[in-house]
């Protein structure tokens, strides 16, 4: 984890802090891919986790902010069911000012004059993804993201795994520093990962275990035990059939029985087993609800988890994933489970290969 060290080393004299950013105009790049139900944003951490560096930015003397965000995963093409509004409404509402979004333009050319010419002192892209260019890190189009800009902010951990124009390719084009949120995930996330504690757990949620395999392996090298719990745990027993056994099959261990036909959750006597691992750990990460937890009927096994992790003070702890803090937020014990990370599948990719894209471009 030799780059991590250095990025993290670096991030002490984090620049931000020293910078006079009067007049400036400043473009950053946040993660509002928050839950939405009914034109709603139901669960605002990511929002919020991004204020003290936007508020900072504006006590430095910053003249505009720029913001970019992506929300859920539409076509590259507008998709009303994936507009910024209900996440406008919500910055706008934490943030006590307007916040202006300009109507959406299919030629982003035209909408990148329209947000430099926006008046407002905060303007936000629409969905960055309703342009096909942004997951395609087109040079051109970052050009025009970057357009009137002084300078770039990544404060989207959470979203920097991803090699696009917002999160990578603007960085090349404009003096770019990490946020403070970001800086402080990539710091604790090391931190935490290092700490040689034992009994530690990792808990692993989601789905697509191929994908997650680098991941597995890397918490091998930091967890004693590394539990397995929704898809990913229905997924493993073929997976382990069809594939030469790797060194961290060997601390794998997945629920012993579900509920239902259609296995949503896992069933009681998995769930306080877990429970009893997780109560007796002395270092933990936690990434991923075990069921379906969003449908009461399903959400047991994972209440049962949140709880016991809430319980263990003892342990180091780290969690993530916007599903992970959606559940803990419920149960309101988001305060009460160790470091939160913004990130789920940056936080799995940043332990597993120690920095990430959206890091890696970043001057510091
Ligand atoms: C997330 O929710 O994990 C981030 O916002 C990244 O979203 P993505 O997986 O659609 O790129």
């Amino acid at each position: 984890m030799s780059s991590l060290r250095t990025f993290c080393q670096n991030q002490e004299n984090l620049s931000l802090l020293g910078m006079n950013l009067e007049g400036k105009r400043v473009l950053v790049r946040v993660d509002f891919n928050c839950p939405i139900e009914g034109g709603v944003v139901t669960n605002n951490y990511r929002i919020v986790e991004s204020l003290e560096t936007l508020k900072l930015l504006k006590e430095k003397g910053a003249s505009k902010i720029v913001l970019l965000t992506h929300l859920g995963r539409p076509k590259g093409e507008f998709d009303a069911n994936f507009s910024l509004k209900p996440v406008w409404e919500e910055l706008e509402k934490l943030w006590g000012e307007k916040v202006s979004c300009p109507s959406y333009e299919n030629d982003y050319r035209i909408y990148a004059r329209k947000v430099m010419e926006d008046p407002n002192e905060i303007v936000l892209w629409e969905n960055i993804r309703f342009w096909k260019e942004e997951k395609k890190n087109d040079p051109q189009f970052a050009k025009f993201l970057a357009m009137g800009n002084d300078l770039f902010i990544n404060e989207a951990f959470s979203a920097s795994h991803r090699e696009h124009a917002s999160v990578v390719g603007v960085a090349s084009l404009l003096p770019s520093f990490a946020g403070l949120r970001l800086g402080e995930e990539a710091r604790e996330i090391h931190v935490l990962i290092e700490k040689d504690y034992s009994p530690s757990v990792a808990l692993v949620g989601g789905a697509k275990i191929e994908t997650k395999v680098p991941v597995l392996e890397a918490l091998e090298k930091h967890y004693d035990k590394i539990l397995l719990g929704g898809k990913i745990a229905l997924e493993y027993e073929s997976f382990a059939l069809n594939n030469p056994q790797g060194g961290w099959m060997k601390k794998i261990e997945v629920p012993s029985g579900y509920l239902g036909e259609e296995k949503f959750d896992i069933d009681a006597f998995s769930a306080n087993h877990f429970a009893e691992i997780l109560s007796g750990a002395k270092k933990i990460l936690w990434n991923g609800p075990v069921g379906k937890f969003e449908d009461p009927q399903y959400a047991k096994g994972s209440v049962i988890i949140a709880k016991a992790i809430s319980q263990n003070k003892e342990a180091v702890r780290l969690v993530g994933g916007g599903d992970t803090i959606a559940l803990l937020d419920s149960l309101n014990l988001r305060n009460e489970v160790g470091f939160v990370s913004t990130g789920g599948g940056a936080m799995l990719d940043y332990i597993a290969n120690g920095t990430l894209p959206g890091l890696e471009v970043l001057e510091y």
